[in-house]
């Protein structure tokens, strides 16, 4: 049968709002169905159907995204058809992409921005995955320049590190060397990092800051650790910073912190531009410090669509509309926007931890004085009830509040864990203390019940 164009499809008996009969085969269909059907019914379908998803204000569980001006929006949705993958097509989208890499080169005190490489992505996971792609190829050349082995590469970072680097480690066939975190640090530090480096350490992954509790790693500490372990072995190890959400806050509201391309051990730095970067989900970013960082035989010269240029990712096509709105937040807020955005949200952060300490039976882990978010969970003691029970009670009143084990070998901790992003208003503050409170009130003489256990994800 011949596909109908447009005019002839809203020219069909499809194109009214009569209600589905009961056996409609439009509801819950996993199969692609045999004829069109009118753009209103289904347009209204699937808004029915996407309405019963959670409220993202209310999601307290992502560091992605959920608010954007009514303007960024627009301009997303004028560039949705824009595809990056076409530079000669759309070459103002690539010119953005690079004027966001030299901002984020100057932000992040690079020495010499006109050296440093970088590229968007899809998200700090993509970002990650080059970075250590990077980090390995680095190694094997100082190894076969030196006539010895690549059949060992290791990388070393904290239990703590996001799924990210274990896919890395995995996809990219590289020893996942995890330093353990410990009972109230649950983070990597620098005191016994050096016992699992060794000749084949591609590299160290450091955190700004942990996806587990919001708590920064001391970046500057651990390259001096290295150091120290390079003057004892020679051996050279590189940094990167796995920045997903703290490269967008520390830059505002940290500025006496040394964790960036000041570090001269910090080879790259990614970050998630759907974080703190106010940008809706499909956006990262990676950047190497210099062309030594990212070696050249990474970099492929794409001479395909009627343009060349230089492509270190792992996709091909990809939206150029995110480059967009990154390129309108960064022009819109600006330093001072940013750090205005930055400082709210840890305010917040901070308001709410302080509020929530004073509810028994909870203890913060942390206190959302690094990034804007934080971790508390039950004092020790029996109270009849778990974080995941209120985790599962607080979705009763629509909050999504993730508990879940902290990383081994503490993982017979479970916290639950609090994400302030723009957009979290005082009054919701306030409804939620009171929420908190309320359902924690009627936990406390019922036994436990059963909750279904949550990750802590994006
Ligand atoms: C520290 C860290 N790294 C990487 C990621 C993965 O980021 P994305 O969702 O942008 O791929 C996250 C997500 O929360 C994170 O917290």
């Amino acid at each position: 049968m011949p596909i109908p164009d447009t005019d002839v499809i809203s020219a069909t008996a499809f194109d009214t709002l009569t209600p589905p009969a009961a056996t409609d085969p439009y509801l819950a269909v996993d199969e692609l169905p045999h004829s069109a059907s009118s753009p209103d019914l289904v347009f209204q379908r699937l808004r029915d159907e996407l309405a019963l998803d959670g409220n993202p204000q209310l999601n307290l569980a992502t560091f992605a995204t959920t608010w954007m001006e009514p303007q960024a929006r627009q301009l997303m949705a004028d560039t949705a058809e824009k595809n990056l993958a076409d530079r000669a097509e759309y070459p103002q989208i690539t010119a953005m992409e690079e004027r966001c890499v030299r901002m984020l080169a100057r932000l992040w005190h690079a020495p010499h921005p006109e050296l440093v490489r970088g590229c968007s992505t899809t998200g700090s996971s993509e970002a990650a995955l080059l970075g250590g792609l990077a980090l390995k190829r680095r190694w094997q050349q100082r190894r076969r320049a030196q006539g010895k082995d690549t059949a060992r590469p290791n990388l070393v970072m904290g239990t703590n590190v996001q799924v990210c680097w274990k896919k890395f480690a995995n996809y990219f066939e590289v020893e996942p060397r995890y330093v353990p975190v410990e009972p109230g640090r649950y983070h990597l530090t620098p005191d016994t990092l050096t016992a699992y480096c060794d000749d084949n350490t591609i590299g160290v992954v450091t955190v700004l800051g942990s996806t587990y509790d919001g708590s920064y790693e001391p970046v500057a500490d651990i390259c001096m650790a290295l150091d120290g372990y390079q003057a004892a072995t020679g051996t050279d190890i590189p940094v990167h910073v796995d920045g997903a959400s703290g490269a967008m806050v520390a830059p505002f509201l940290d500025p006496g912190l040394m964790w960036d391309f000041q570090l001269e051990r910090v080879a790259s730095i990614n970050t998630s531009g759907h974080k703190y970067g106010h940008v809706f989900p499909g956006l990262g970013w990676a950047l190497w410090r210099d062309t030594r960082a990212l070696p050249d035989d990474l970099v492929f010269d794409i001479d395909y669509l009627g343009g060349r240029s230089p492509s270190f990712t792992l996709n091909f096509s990809r939206p150029g509309a995110h480059i967009a709105a990154q390129y309108y937040t960064f022009l819109r807020y600006g330093f001072e926007g940013l750090h205005h955005l930055a400082l709210r949200s840890r305010t917040a952060a901070h308001t709410l931890a302080t509020r929530i300490r004073a509810i028994p039976p909870y203890e913060l882990v942390t206190d959302g004085t690094q990034l804007p978010a934080f971790a508390f969970r039950l004092a020790p003691g029996t109270h009849g009830f778990t974080v995941h029970d209120v985790s599962h009670a607080m979705r009763t009143r629509g909050w999504h509040l993730p508990a879940y084990a902290l990383p081994t070998p503490c993982h017979d901790i479970s916290v639950l864990r609090l994400v302030v992003r723009t957009g979290f208003t005082t009054q919701l503050t306030d409804t939620f203390i009171t929420d908190l409170a309320e359902v924690t009130r009627r936990l406390r003489p019922h036994q436990p019940v059963l909750a279904a256990k949550t990750p802590a994800t994006a």
